[in-house]
């Protein structure tokens, strides 16, 4: 038995090859394109492991995924490979377009046929599931209740709206061909391996360099946060017991307004490395211009989750973040080695054109 996931060099998947492979010695096949998010050495404890296969590739290059498909005969698929930062998608949405939509729409056609030839007991078994994200569903009010499954699908970036058109390119290849496929819809994930680009690990990364800590707006926009171990398990639980064709939302039950979170981090970090001044790593917020068409709340109800497949968070928020600043205390290098120059090339564009607000 095997399985396929793709984007596994990435935050979300490659903490999930990670707790995997500690879990079981089921092979993984980790397909990435390499982007400026993928990062190997985040995967670095598995070299030399014949368990985890890797190959750099595109889930839009139908014949190599099809080759792979062929070769390793996967009992699932799992699709992490995405473009996922929101401000990258309103700088230049077309990467968003190509992998998100285009991307998925080729994986799926790839994954149709290879399923197709399968024996009956195989294909019957066999699961494509698919990773998105509460933002398909738009922005809600102070007072609206969570998002549930049967919420309409109204994205407003045009990052969730390529995660939209991708999650329903999956749901019609259920309704049309059959395809046992998942899909599950999770809040904002922070821990391990986060790429600095990010609310938490920026604000980490920045405030340890001495750097402002650019809060957009007024800070009150809310998200709903996930320590990623308790996505990943998610994951698994879905992959083992999820109904097909079914929706699952996955979330930590932590709205937290934005300035919230990162006063958070910043005590923590008062606490676990205080500045030899004295002074609190929150002198260092600083206000700039919203993001466009920022969203101002997201909120999940995992409850379908949680009834349906027993399923909980194990993490609460103040144990998830502290664990956090706490592995990138103790990681340096990794932080270094990703800060390369494409990324500090994006930091300019993204931070120098905001004035202060
Ligand atoms: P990430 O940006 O850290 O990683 C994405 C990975 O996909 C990278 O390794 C990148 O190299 C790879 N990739 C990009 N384009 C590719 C392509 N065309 N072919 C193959 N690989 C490609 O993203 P993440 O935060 O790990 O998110 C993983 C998935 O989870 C995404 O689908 C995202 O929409 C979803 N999601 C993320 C969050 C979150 O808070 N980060 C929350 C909910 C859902
Ligand atoms: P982000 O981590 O980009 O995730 P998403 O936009 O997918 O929710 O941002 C989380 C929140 O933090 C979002 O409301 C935007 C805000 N934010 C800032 O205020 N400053 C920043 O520098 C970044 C990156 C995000």
């Amino acid at each position: 038995m095997t399985i396929l996931v793709t984007g596994a060099a990435g935050f979300i998947g490659a903490n999930f090859v990670l707790d995997w492979l500690a879990q079981s010695d089921e092979p993984v096949i980790n397909i990435d394109k390499l982007t400026y998010a993928g990062n190997l050495e985040t995967l670095a404890s598995l070299q030399g492991d014949a368990r985890h296969i890797f190959v750099q590739g595109d889930i839009g290059d139908t014949e190599l995924v099809a080759s792979l498909l062929a070769k390793h005969q996967p009992r699932a698929v799992i699709n992490f490979a995405a473009e996922s930062h929101v401000d990258r998608s309103i700088h230049s949405p077309e990467d968003f377009i190509q992998t998100n939509i285009v991307g998925t729409f080729r994986l799926l056609e790839a994954v149709r046929h290879y399923w197709g030839s399968l024996p009956e007991g195989a294909k019957a078994g066999f699961r494509f599931l698919h990773v998105s994200t509460d933002e398909v569903y738009g922005s809600l009010s102070a007072t609206d209740p969570a998002f549930t499954e049967t919420h309409r699908y109204e994205p407003n970036s045009p990052y969730s709206a390529s995660k939209a058109a991708s999650d329903h390119l999956v749901r019609a290849y259920h309704h049309t061909y059959g395809l046992p496929v998942l899909t599950t819809n999770c809040s904002n994930n922070y821990g391990p391996y986060h790429f600095p680009e990010k609310l938490i690990p920026l604000m980490i990364v920045n405030a340890l360099a001495g750097k402002a800590l650019p809060v957009y707006g007024d800070g009150m926009q809310v998200r709903d946060w996930l320590y990623v171990k308790d996505h990943c398990s998610a994951i698994r639980r879905v992959l083992q017991a999820g109904k097909l064709g079914e929706t699952y939302n996955v979330g930590g039950w932590n709205e937290k307004p934005n300035i919230e979170i990162v006063k958070t981090v910043c005590a923590l970090l008062d606490e676990l490395r205080p500045k030899a001044d004295g002074s609190s790593y929150s002198t260092q917020i600083s206000y700039v211009k919203d993001r466009p068409g920022h969203d101002r709340r997201y909120a999940i109800d995992a409850s379908k989750l949680e009834r349906e497949l027993g399923w909980k968070p194990a993490e609460t928020f103040e144990s998830g973040i502290r664990k956090t600043v706490q592995w990138y205390l103790a990681n340096p290098e990794w932080v270094a080695h990703v800060q390369s120059g494409a990324y500090r090339e994006w930091v300019q564009t993204q931070y120098e054109a905001k004035p202060a607000g």
